[in-house]
């Protein structure tokens, strides 16, 4: 049986596009680094503690992703990007048929 996917579209910090299909049960932090979408790092292998995968969820999307942690609310304290509305860790965020079609900024940098 074929693994359901859903449709996640990266928007680089140079604005390049990379709609990649992520797994369902995948974050969209793994989703990126499969397919090796720069522009997240994910160093701490999705165990929040890193921000390497600091990401900005499109404002279409921030109420149909379940709202963060506080440990996440902490560590977005300390991303290198300044962090904005929608920002998120994406290694908390699972993807499911609900996401098809989520679309998420990187910020320029994670270090
Ligand atoms: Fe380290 Fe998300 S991968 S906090």
């Amino acid at each position: 049986m074929e693994q359901a996917v859903a449709l996640v579209t990266y928007i680089e910090h140079d604005g390049s596009r990379y709609p990649v299909e992520v797994a369902e049960g995948d974050s969209v932090m793994q989703g990126a680094v499969n397919h090796m979408v720069a522009g997240i790092v994910g160093e701490c292998g999705g165990g929040l503690a890193c921000a390497t995968c600091h990401c900005y969820v499109d404002a279409a999307w921030v109420d149909k992703i379940e709202p963060p942690s506080e440990t996440e609310l902490e560590m977005l304290e300390s991303t290198s990007s300044p962090r904005r509305p929608g920002s998120r860790l994406s290694c908390q965020i699972s993807v499911s048929a609900a996401l098809d079609g989520l679309v998420v900024q990187l910020p320029e940098t994670q270090f």
